[in-house]
């Protein structure tokens, strides 16, 4: 372990992790008790993922939410965590149109959702973007690979970077964001090869959701992590539910399978 169990996780703790070689366990949560729940149980990072237009709105897909859902919802999580590091989605068009808009947002989210940092969509075109935030003081997760938020751009849920030039560029957007001042990138539903190849040549971790074991840590959404989410559940996921007889073991055991490298296993990668 990189540090005392209860002090607070920061940008700083997450480096210190990747240098250890300590993978960082992260799940996506919503509501007071659950962020609760995931504090106590060991979690280093909590995510408010605009996940939530599905798993708590049933929207089809992320792009409905609302940057005052986001800061509704990442206040309650923010008064349920005492030790992880909080993380809270800009919600879709609440930034892309230019870095001051990306600034207005996330200063919402910081002051009025009581978030320690925010997580924006997009590759080296974001880059610009990242640099201006993180200049004034907002610290900021990069998010690449298959990005919900571009559903209907991308044609479908779909892995991402799987062929030479694809993951190319994948691999230069996730070197443009570290350079903008990124303090961790997600990469979702990669090849776990290229998540690999993209983990060893940052400074900054990545956080994995199907992209293999070799991320830095990964995150799963949590109605995945507890098999509780009605609709499609994708490859990547895995319910930690079943076998247990609690939530609080449930989540548990997701953090030993995360920092002992049992999860994600090949069944969960591409
Ligand atoms: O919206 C979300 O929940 C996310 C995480 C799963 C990374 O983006």
């Amino acid at each position: 372990m990189t540090k005392p169990n209860n002090s607070p996780v920061t940008i700083h703790t997450l480096l210190q992790m990747k240098q250890a070689g300590e993978k960082i366990a992260c799940m996506t949560a919503y509501d007071y008790s659950f962020a609760s729940l995931l504090d106590r149980n060991g979690l280093d990072m909590v995510m408010v993922g605009d996940s939530l237009g599905m798993v708590i709105q049933g929207q089809q897909h992320t792009l409905p939410v609302t940057l005052n859902d986001m800061v509704y919802h990442s206040r309650c999580v923010a008064k349920g965590i005492k030790r992880a590091l909080l993380v809270t989605d800009l919600p879709f068009m609440s930034y892309q149109q230019n870095p001051e808009q990306a600034l207005k947002s996330a200063g919402k989210l910081m002051k009025k959702g009581e978030t320690q940092m925010v997580k924006l969509e997009g590759g080296a075109v974001m880059a610009e973007t990242v640099q201006f935030l993180v200049e004034r003081g907002v610290p900021v997760c990069a998010h690449i690979g298959l990005t919900p938020q571009s559903v209907h751009q991308l044609g479908g849920y779909k892995v991402q970077g799987k062929d030479k030039i694809a993951a190319e560029i994948l691999a230069n957007d996730a070197s443009a964001l570290e350079q903008a001042g990124a303090g961790a990138i997600v990469l979702e539903a990669v090849p776990a090869a290229l998540a690999r190849t993209i983990s060893e040549a940052l400074t900054i971790p990545t956080i994995g959701i199907g992209a293999g074991l070799n991320c830095d840590g990964q995150v799963l959404v949590l109605q995945d992590a507890l098999g509780l989410y009605p609709d499609h559940s994708p490859k990547f996921a895995k319910n930690f539910l079943q076998g247990t007889d609690s939530i609080d073991q449930a989540i548990q055991d997701y953090v030993d399978q995360v920092k002992t490298q049992q999860f994600p296993g090949p069944e969960h990668s591409f």
